[in-house]
């Protein structure tokens, strides 16, 4: 056998293969588990049986949902699962409208090597529920249903999927491992309340990548005990920006760091690259982030440490925060701000921020309340290269 035959032969034979493996995934169409897709009936019985099977299978399986507009009350997938599964989706899923209390609407809980992808759309209907939201009035407010949940999730990507609409955040991200977002769409109108693009809490190694976050509150925030997280190539905006925090409200919280934020544009957004902490004793410490080469266009509050974060008032103003912010770099920070306060620094004076370091910060101000001002308390860094506005470090 010539070395050309036999090279072909073995492309031939990896083409086999390769075939073998992708049909070798099982499928679990969810209309063949009785989902009727006419955006009426209620699918949710479905939806978690086609799961549990696919669950169940000691291999590779998908479970598949076609074009069509499926109507889905509530869906919880938990794991853990036999094998690696797919969520496939083409279609639509609906939210059943109107207001419902706290939880979720889909939950993907407790699943190793899990993949969300397909061109469909996750509609949460938020748009039949805002108007019961009080959370702007009642800080402990139960909130509403968070569209997608996951839930202790590893090694795992969502990819391609659009997230619309929803009641509450779009996405969580709860005690996951390893988890990757890349491509989606998360959309909603900005006046939306807590209709927060991605947050995340209690997880490690997470990173969101070439996404498109426009809607009502934060595009991405990162809470407690949150580890090695990377924010890339993410397009924000209408929003409240990219935020770490809010930290310091709850009891037992844990330290944040590794936190790498870059090559992204904020557009229009309210707050841009934002850390907030409540003025509390709850005591952990925030350090190594990096926020690198971003674009803002006409954004409000460019950069900002707000470590008297208190969004519905009534907060004890004497109190300082007992979070330790320390080693954050922001560099290559440029474009336009809508306000001319472009870089507050509002940290603790019981634990003033550490070793902030600024370079190449570039931020005009156009309008008629200038010129641009930095403003600064309890602040130590260093700041090197443009600083347009002049640095207070
Ligand atoms: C800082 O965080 C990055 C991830 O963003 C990580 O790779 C790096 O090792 C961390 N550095 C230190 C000193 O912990």
């Amino acid at each position: 056998m010539s070395f050309l035959r036999l090279f072909l032969f073995v492309l031939l034979l990896e083409g086999l293969l390769f075939e073998a493996k992708a049909q070798a995934i099982k499928q679990y169409n969810v209309n063949d588990f009785g989902a009727i897709p006419d955006g009426h009936t209620d699918n949710s019985k479905a939806f978690v049986n086609a799961f549990k099977g696919a669950c169940q299978y000691h291999g590779h399986s998908r479970v598949v949902v076609p074009r069509g507009t499926y109507l889905v009350k509530l869906a919880e997938f938990n794991g853990p699962c036999r094998g690696p599964i797919d969520f496939f989706l083409t279609g639509n899923v609906k939210a059943a409208p109107g207001p419902r209390e706290g939880g979720y609407w889909f939950r993907f809980g407790y699943i190793d090597r899990l993949t969300v992808s397909g061109k469909g759309t996750f509609d949460g209907q938020g748009q039949t529920a805002w108007s019961s939201n009080e959370c702007s009035k009642n800080p402990n407010c139960k909130g509403l249903p968070i569209s997608i949940r996951f839930d202790y999730v590893s090694n795992s990507v969502v990819s391609g999927i659009n997230s619309l609409n929803s009641k509450y955040f779009h996405i969580n991200v709860l005690g996951c491992t390893n988890l990757r977002f890349q491509n989606i769409r998360i959309i909603a109108p900005a006046e939306s309340p807590n209709t927060d693009g991605i947050h995340i809490g209690q997880s490690k190694n997470v990173r969101i990548f070439d996404s498109f976050i426009g809607t009502g509150d934060d595009c991405v925030s990162i809470g407690p005990e949150s580890t090695d997280i990377e924010v890339s190539g993410v397009h924000c905006g209408p929003g409240h920006g990219i935020s770490i925090g809010s930290l310091g409200k709850y009891t037992g919280e844990k330290d944040v760091s590794g936190i790498n934020v870059h090559d992204c544009v904020l557009d229009r957004t309210d707050n841009g690259l934002r850390i907030k902490t409540w003025a509390s004793d709850i005591k952990s410490r925030l350090y190594n982030v990096t926020f690198r080469d971003i674009i803002l266009k006409n954004t409000y509050n460019s950069i900002m440490i707000d470590q008297q974060y208190c969004p519905a008032g009534g907060c004890d103003t004497s109190k300082a925060s007992s979070i330790q912010i320390q080693d954050v770099q922001y560099k290559g920070i440029r474009g336009t701000s809508i306000s001319p306060d472009v870089e507050i620094f509002r940290c603790s004076r019981k634990y003033p921020c550490n070793n902030i370091v600024l370079k190449d910060i570039d931020i005009s101000y156009n309008g008629k309340n200038g010129p641009a001002r930095t403003r600064c308390s309890f602040l130590n860094g260093r700041s090197f290269g443009v600083q347009n506005p002049k640095a207070c470090v």
